[in-house]
């Protein structure tokens, strides 16, 4: 809705027609995740999380719980040191298992303090340990590498990942960009535990998410220590270096907020970063309660970048945002963040949510009524973007950011809400939060929870708002 996304949205030309499919069957988590790492030929880990739209993101055979991941960063040089060591879980026995790492020169591979055979392979790293590893074994991954990072072009032409600014590094990663700055398991269905250790030049902030835990200044470099202790899918880390103004509190929630904001940004920030505890609130009093203990802005200047990201505990925005997007970004945090996709297909559970809420904020607060916005939208003619594909099925990677995922997503929840009404809307919506906080959802399992919470039988609607194509029929 904001212009931001809209300039993204309307990147999009290539528009792939696909049979939607009507996905309401109910699926469990566990089924989802057997497909989503296929039993490869015996002990090779495989190169992909198995997601159509971007089969080599994540990588079977594995899963990260923590990613420690120290860097420095020279603005100047634009070069970047790492080091980043992954605690992990063998599914599978493993001879050999992929990271992804886009770009980068790798000095060096450790499995449990032992040097790894490893060789790159477009995206994959390709690590070999000395020992096979057995499932269930706990281990450790150490990898150090370094080089000029380089954001990733995401198929509807945005820059995604380590993006160059005239004073830092703007660093989002949706859906692919996290590859090119650490060596992850970049699917979101993987979610883990954080640490990052940042050193950039005295009089440069680096921004992470979560807590700020130590920060201190010798030899003219600053260090900042952050910790993301709930866990985040790898697109969501953050580590945005640039000169901005630091400004801290702690909310009447006990939520500790950090901003950082580009000094050249701050006067077109400030009324708006001054909401954001109300805000937080307001989504709390919708959606139960914050699910992190940190919170947060990072305003950057960034003018090549076109979105925002709400990497988790504390979006970063490519310049002051206004109140919707604030608002948007926010509500990500419970949609998207906290319940996690397990398939970029369901992304329209992220944005159709996020901007729903924009909706529900303007409602609430003086502005159109989602009835006005839903019908301002239902006047567009058939041959408009928003009917060009269905929000539940966009058909590829480049459609994840387009109006049908944000606005006919949003239209969808709209149409619920008119269908099982506002007490059943609300408790569906609290109940979704609360049943996969800090986990996972799927399509699925979202239109069987509105059917339990509201009793209705809701196929005909989800079939027509999510999955049927064209312009739907009023109901
Ligand atoms: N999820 C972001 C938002 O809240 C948009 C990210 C767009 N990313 C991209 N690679 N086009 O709207
Ligand atoms: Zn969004």
């Amino acid at each position: 809705m904001t212009p931001r996304r809209a300039r993204a949205a309307r990147r999009h030309r290539t528009v792939l027609r696909r049979e939607a499919v009507l996905a309401t069957v109910p699926v469990t988590l566990a089924a989802l995740l057997a497909a989503a790492a296929p039993a490869t030929a015996g002990t090779i880990g495989s190169a992909g999380a198995g997601d159509p739209y971007f089969p080599l993101s994540g990588n079977g055979g594995y899963h990260v719980s923590h990613y420690g991941l120290t860097l420095r960063y020279d603005p100047a040089g634009r070069h970047l040191d790492g080091t980043a060591v992954l605690t992990a879980r063998a599914t599978q026995r493993l001879t050999r298992f992929d990271l992804d790492l886009m770009g980068l020169e790798v000095t060096g591979v450790t499995v449990d303090r032992t040097a790894a055979a490893h060789r790159r392979d477009g995206q994959e790293l390709v690590v070999t340990p000395n020992r096979a590893l057995q499932k269930g074994q706990e281990f450790r991954i150490t990898v150090t590498y370094r080089g000029t990072p380089k954001p990733v072009t995401d198929p509807d032409g945005s820059p995604d990942g380590w993006i160059p600014t005239d004073d830092g590094a703007f660093v989002a990663g949706q859906p692919q960009g996290a590859m090119t700055w650490f060596p992850a398991n970049n699917h979101p269905l993987d979610k883990s535990s954080y640490d990052f250790t940042i050193t950039v030049p005295k009089g440069r902030t680096a921004v992470a998410n979560g807590l700020l835990v130590g920060q201190h200044t010798a030899n003219g470099r600053t260090t900042f220590q952050w910790r993301q202790s709930e866990p985040m899918a790898a697109y969501l880390a953050t580590a945005t270096v640039g000169k901005f103004d630091v400004e801290r509190y702690t909310t009447r929630d006990g939520i500790q907020v950090y901003n950082a904001v580009d000094p050249r940004e701050a006067s077109a920030a400030a009324a708006v970063l001054k909401k954001l505890p109300s805000v937080l609130e307001w989504e709390s009093k919708l959606f139960g309660p914050y699910p992190f203990r940190a919170a947060g802005s990072i305003v950057d200047r960034a003018p090549n970048v076109g979105y925002a990201l709400e990497t988790q505990s504390r979006p970063v925005y490519d310049s002051a945002p206004d109140l919707s997007t604030l608002v948007h970004e926010s509500a990500h945090q419970w949609f998207g963040d906290s319940v996690a996709l397990t398939t970029w297909k369901d992304i329209w559970l992220n944005e159709g949510f996020a901007n729903y809420t924009e909706w529900l904020y303007s409602e609430q607060h003086g502005g159109d009524s989602a009835q006005k916005t839903f019908d301002a939208l239902y006047a567009r003619p058939a041959s408009d973007d928003l009917w060009q594909y269905p929000p539940g099925d966009p058909g590829s990677g480049a459609n994840l950011f387009g109006t049908s995922v944000y606005d006919r997503g949003a239209m969808a929840l709209h149409e619920l809400r008119k269908a099982v009404g506002d007490p059943a809307f609300f408790r569906i919506l609290r109940a979704w939060a609360a049943a996969h906080q800090g986990g996972h959802g799927t399509t699925a399992q979202f239109t069987s929870l509105a059917e339990r919470e509201s009793g209705k039988n809701l196929d005909t609607l989800f079939h027509t708002w999510l999955f049927q194509r064209g312009k739907p029929n009023r109901a």
